[in-house]
């Protein structure tokens, strides 16, 4: 698949994800809801929707379809990942964290709001997440719909992202006296921040398959392999890239002291490295031929992208 296809791809699938998402955050009540406060919902919204790339749901959809799994449910699937995703992205930018003031190239929500109706506002979107992915239309079987559910609160929970982002304040010797990290424990925590998501994404799309062991497994390598790539890309953009490009800004891993492999093994070799983990997630799709190119593709994005 050529790159232009994959971008006109992506855009439809972003543009899907974005109606359904605008549906989700509308005013309108859920039955158990009480009101929803209209601060706290324009909060909600100015994180969750009009940008972003939408790789996640993407990544959902594409993943499922190498099974044939229903595009619907799994476009709600991506659709809850992409609001627990925007939740970490509203109190990573918080004052307490990496203290943003771009996002997507707007305000970030506490630079619009306040801090604490930002807090509120990621952990709404959180359980929207988790309200969204135990629905009916995700799947038929409630099973799948538990192990999805299951899945997504470790890859978000203190074995994964929030662990992660743990681990990443913690390496810029904000608690104890900094020590550089070691490759392996880097490679741990950026698994953990940014891989966790990534991974479910990839592995959401074959629970909805319910793929077999041996393609849960290859899904799973690919998964992992794209996010530790992504990482890897995100902090060769923050060193080299464009704020006005990017839509956040740039320049500011190594001022506050991240712990990246771009910091320890520099540009070059962390390109090499980028390289060799697009090839990792070549190997992976192998079993699934033609039917993969989307997610070759997306690879290749992955590593080139320039936001
Ligand atoms: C940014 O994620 C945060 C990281 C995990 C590095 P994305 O680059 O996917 O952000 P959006 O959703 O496209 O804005
Ligand atoms: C954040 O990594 C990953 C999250 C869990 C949100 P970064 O802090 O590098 O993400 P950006 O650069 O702010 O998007
Ligand atoms: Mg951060
Ligand atoms: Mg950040
Ligand atoms: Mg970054």
């Amino acid at each position: 698949m050529g790159s232009s296809d994959f971008t006109d791809r992506l855009t439809a699938t972003a543009a899907e994800t974005e109606a359904l998402l605008e549906r989700l955050l509308d005013g309108a009540t859920m039955p158990g809801e009480t009101t929803r406060p209209t601060r706290l919902l324009a909060a909600m919204r100015h994180g969750a929707l009009g940008g972003g790339k939408r790789l996640r749901p993407f990544l959902v959809v594409e993943c499922a379809a190498l099974f044939d799994a229903p595009r619907d449910g799994a476009l709600l699937t991506g659709c809850a990942l992409e609001l627990l995703h925007c939740y970490s992205l509203v109190h990573d930018d918080l004052p307490a964290m990496d203290n943003d003031d771009l996002r997507r190239g707007h305000p970030t929500v506490h630079k619009k709001f306040d801090d604490a109706t930002a807090i509120l506002a990621g952990d709404a979107l959180l359980t929207l997440a988790f309200d969204v992915m135990a629905r009916d239309e995700v799947h038929a079987d409630a099973t799948v719909r538990i192990v999805l559910v299951r899945a997504l609160a470790r890859a978000a929970g203190i074995g994964g992202m929030a662990g992660g982002q743990m681990l990443d304040l913690a390496a810029e010797g904000r608690f104890a006296p900094k020590r550089t990290l070691s490759e392996t424990e880097i490679v741990t925590l950026q698994a953990m921040k940014t891989g966790a998501l990534i991974r479910f994404a990839c592995d959401a799309g074959a629970m909805l398959g319910q793929a077999d062991a041996q393609a849960t497994a290859a899904v799973a390598h690919y998964g992992a392999a794209i996010g530790q790539a992504f990482q890897i890309a995100d902090d060769l953009l923050d060193a080299e890239g464009d704020s006005a490009v990017l839509g956040k800004a740039a320049g500011k891993d190594a001022a506050a002291g991240k712990a990246t492999l771009v910091a320890i093994l520099g540009a070059q070799e962390s390109r090499a490295r980028l390289d060799r983990l697009i090839s990792a997630a070549d190997d992976a799709l192998v079993p699934f031929g033609a039917k993969a190119d989307a997610l070759r593709a997306a690879a290749r994005f992955i590593a080139q992208r320039q936001s």
